[in-house]
């Protein structure tokens, strides 16, 4: 069942198509959503019903989408009692989902050298852009040469390896990848402070602050930044942005109850040329220009 709600807001009942699991109690759920799918952009976010009896759907954001096959998948990390029954939806189950939600990332061909960092469950918006961004390489909008830096301190959701693509300015020995990123043709490289064979010893933002650093001033002019993670890791690469001149968009996590935009229980501080003012995460965002926020 499908109804539209407003726009391009859509309430589904979304069968499991399949659940994944990987350590670290972390999961990768493709869920039949045609509509959500169709209207799907990198940093939207579904709002999902994980058990008919618990009350509150969780946000969580989307990581791929196939409008073709009409199928969505997210990737999340057990927290509390909502993704824990979550995990439990098998195959054929239907999960209750509003989406796609929020203001999604825009890139600028201006700008094609995008940075994309994802730490932790901000990893899968980053996943999605890429997957946009391989599509629109060598288009008239843009020659986009992306690079994928995440960062993680339990195993990757996903088995990595050394990566076939070289990036010019990268540490060494830093040479681990997302395979489905190095099958995109799109760089990736991994950072980690848990000692992973093959990754940056260190914060991803550490990592994209020497990789940045390796530039020259007309390659900083192309780039731009895109991220998703914890706060201190959006702030830290907010000053990062700052630092080295360069825009730089970041996706906010708040805790939500509508997510539709009717009971302001998201909002944060944003500097607008108007003065400050209070914006709700769900619908003005979650993406928000870093320099605006931090
Ligand atoms: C826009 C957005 C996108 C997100 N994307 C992802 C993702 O892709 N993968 C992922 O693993 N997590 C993501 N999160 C965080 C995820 O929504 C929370 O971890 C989850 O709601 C926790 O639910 P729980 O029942 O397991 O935990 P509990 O702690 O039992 O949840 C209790 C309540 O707190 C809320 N809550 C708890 N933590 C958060 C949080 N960090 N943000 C918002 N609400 C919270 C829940 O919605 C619920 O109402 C996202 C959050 C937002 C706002
Ligand atoms: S969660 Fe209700 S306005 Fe954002």
């Amino acid at each position: 069942m499908t109804r539209e709600t407003r726009g391009t807001l859509h309430l589904e009942d979304a069968r499991v198509i399949k659940q994944t699991a990987y350590d670290g109690e972390q999961f990768v759920l493709r869920l039949s959503a045609s509509a959500c799918a169709a209207h799907a952009q990198p940093g939207s976010f579904v709002h999902l019903t994980c058990e008919p009896s618990i009350p509150m759907r969780r946000p969580l954001s989307i990581m791929r989408a196939d409008p073709g096959q009409g199928w969505i998948e997210v990737l999340y990390k057990i927290v509390g009692s909502g993704l824990r029954a979550l995990a439990a939806r098998k195959p054929g189950d239907t999960v209750s989902l509003i989406g796609p939600i929020g203001k999604p990332f825009t890139v600028h061909s201006e700008r094609p050298r995008p940075v994309l960092i994802g730490g932790g469950v901000g990893i899968p918006p980053m996943v999605f852009l890429a997957d946009r961004l391989r599509h629109q390489t060598g288009s008239p909008a843009g020659r986009y040469k992306p690079l994928v830096l995440m960062g993680s301190e339990i195993p990757f959701p996903f088995r990595t390896r050394p990566s076939a693509i070289v990036v010019a300015g990268m540490p060494v020995a830093t040479i681990a990848c997302m395979p489905l990123l190095d099958e995109w043709g799109i760089a990736s490289r991994l950072a980690t402070r848990s000692g992973f064979p093959g990754c940056y010893e260190g914060f991803v933002t550490e990592l994209a602050d020497e990789w940045l650093a390796s530039l020259g001033p007309a390659e900083l002019a192309e780039v731009e930044l895109f991220a998703c993670g914890p706060t201190p890791m959006l702030a830290a690469t907010a000053a990062l942005a700052r630092r080295h001149g360069v825009p730089c968009q970041v996706s906010l996590e708040e805790f939500m109850a509508c997510a539709v935009g009717g009971c302001a229980g998201c909002t944060v501080l944003v500097r607008t040329p108007e003065g400050n003012a209070m914006k709700r995460v769900c619908v003005d965002g979650p993406v928000f220009d870093a320099l605006t926020v931090f």
